[in-house]
């Protein structure tokens, strides 16, 4: 299927925007230090280990459909797994490389788009995916995609944005409000690469066409605690004392199904 001006044009942004600052970079102390990203990456995301579920994965063939920075991906591979990372982001795939590398382990890792991926169908047992999709075009077709390429009874873990969510109400009240724009517009035109699409969870389970036994969980994301360390444009005085005064323990306690990281299992019927 061809793609429409629109969707090359904002496939490039969303390359051109992780290029710039792959993901969870912010959190290198310096260049190298892979092991403080993890160690961050893993308190914020504790749920991360149960979800991938890598030591199921030995000797099994996985895709991961973008890596960024391969702190996950290197956990396939420490887990006995014949893992092949893919992202658009060159840049993201350098520091992913690295990573691997550095801590002595062969990487496959390669650009390539979710939305055309350049592997023939029923090759791999799981197919991984955390955080990705919603930032492509056009999530349906990736989703096609990762059910293609799994082998029948193959399993994918998708991770993908919810709404509504604490983090959307957090930017609609920097960025939406005041401009009149809903919840979603607020995340699509501000939460990272621009574009990036948010889904209930019937909305989710509808796009998982072809699977079957699709589960779907709810947790919260660092951004809706604000347990993460802020980008670049929060970091004034104001925004300090908004992070210091956030009443996390009530947001648990109220928000409810408002959380942005819905976590999906499904299986290829065999
Ligand atoms: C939020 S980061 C998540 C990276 C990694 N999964 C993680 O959790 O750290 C989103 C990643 O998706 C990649 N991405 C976005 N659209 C893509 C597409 N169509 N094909 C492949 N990768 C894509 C970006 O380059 C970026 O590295």
């Amino acid at each position: 299927m061809a793609l429409s001006d629109s969707s090359i044009e904002q496939k490039k942004e969303v390359r051109q925007f992780w290029d710039a600052e792959p993901c969870g970079s912010r959190y290198l102390e310096q260049r190298q230090d892979f092991e403080a990203h993890a160690r961050m990456r893993y308190a914020l995301e504790p749920y991360i280990h149960e979800f991938a579920d890598f030591k199921s994965a030995r000797g099994l063939k996985v895709l991961e459909i973008g890596v960024g920075m391969g702190a996950d991906y290197i956990e396939w591979l420490k887990a006995g797994a014949l893992a092949t990372g893919v992202d658009l982001s060159e840049g993201s795939l350098e520091r992913a490389r690295l990573r691997c590398e550095l801590a002595g382990y062969k990487a496959d890792l390669r650009v390539a788009d979710a939305e055309n991926l350049p592997f023939p169908s029923n090759s791999f047992d799981v197919v991984y995916s955390y955080g990705v999709m919603h930032h492509s075009p056009d999530t349906a077709r990736c989703l096609r995609e990762a059910w293609r390429v799994l082998k029948p009874g193959g399993e994918a873990r998708i991770m993908l944005y919810h709404h509504p969510s604490m983090t959307g109400l957090l930017l609609w009240l920097r960025y939406g409000v005041w401009r009149g724009k809903s919840l979603r517009q607020s995340v699509y035109d501000n939460l990272e690469s621009p574009g990036t699409k948010t889904y209930t969870r019937e909305e989710a389970v509808a796009l998982m066409q072809g699977f079957r036994d699709v589960r779907a969980r709810l947790v919260f994301s660092p951004g809706d605690l604000l347990v993460h360390q802020p980008s670049a444009q929060f970091q004034s005085a104001f925004y300090r004392l908004v992070w210091k005064i956030y009443p996390r323990w009530l947001v648990k306690r109220l928000a409810g199904t408002w959380k942005l990281f819905l976590l999906v299992n499904a299986t290829k019927k065999p």
